[in-house]
């Protein structure tokens, strides 16, 4: 049985009081949690976080491909190790969109997480102009062969696959929309995914968790996360609010 596992993307949001404030209900509300908790906050908060976290888990939002050297700006792995995160979101759509990441790099990013002993979440999602298109199989299972590949590449300490990476499906037309996949809509995806990390991996692809995002709500959660393969979710807006978010670890926990 895979642990399920809701993870909150504050994207751009909080300043460090307001980070703080928020950190410490999602960290209660883990404490008592079934599902794995965690947060992603803008990388400047994450020491703070980790340093008061009892329960919940820190990701950074992105990281670097590269391992240290002349990348300004750039965040390394073994420096999200050592301010304590458990790993990083890679792939969003809005890096992918509006940061011209490309496929290969988002594996490579993937890769330098395992390497460094951190999770990978790594994101995938078709346009909706891909889905009218009835594109929508190609597209993910594209995006993630490009993460496979490259992570079956990568030395994952202790063959730990089914915690080293996650993955999430997050269809860019249901993203920060209010316009969420159906249960059944999601589902189908994720079912394509599950058979494409067994394909790469084998059995062992059946440990990875396979989380939703886009658009999830207090409202729509438990009935996305009663789907099969819907093993958590990746929240974004419903995420800054305390008890939204309250009520969305709640419907993971109703999972286990
Ligand atoms: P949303 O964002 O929940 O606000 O749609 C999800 C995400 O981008 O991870």
């Amino acid at each position: 049985m895979r642990t399920p596992l809701i993870v909150g993307n504050w994207k751009m949001n909080t300043d460090r009081d307001a980070a703080r404030a928020l950190f410490a209900e999602v960290d209660a509300a883990a404490g008592t949690a079934r599902t794995e908790v965690g947060v992603a906050p803008p990388a400047l908060w994450i020491t703070d976080l980790t340093a008061a976290a009892q329960a919940a888990r820190v990701y950074a939002q992105d990281c670097s491909a590269h391992a240290a050297g002349a990348y300004t700006g750039e965040i390394a792995t073994a420096m999200l190790r050592s301010a304590g995160a458990a790993g990083a979101i890679v792939g969003h759509s809005e890096r992918r969109a509006k940061h011209a990441e490309t496929s290969a790099v988002v594996g490579a990013k993937a890769a330098a997480l395992l390497s460094a002993g951190l999770t990978a979440i790594a994101c995938v999602g078709e346009t909706l102009e891909e889905r009218e298109a009835d594109r929508t199989r190609d597209v993910v299972t594209a995006q993630l062969r490009a993460i496979t590949a490259a992570v079956g590449a990568a030395t994952v300490p202790g063959g730990a696959l089914g915690t080293a990476l996650v993955v999430a499906y997050e269809p860019v037309w249901a993203i920060g929309t209010g316009r969420t996949a159906s249960p059944a809509q999601a589902q189908e995806v994720h079912g394509w995914l599950r058979a494409a990390l067994r394909e790469a991996f084998g059995d062992a692809g059946d440990a990875i968790r396979i989380l939703y995002g886009g658009s999830v709500t207090a409202e729509n959660a438990a009935t996305l996360l009663a789907e099969p393969d819907i093993d958590g979710a990746l929240v974004g807006g419903a995420s800054l609010k305390a008890e939204a978010f309250g009520v969305i670890i709640a419907a993971g926990s109703a999972r286990t």
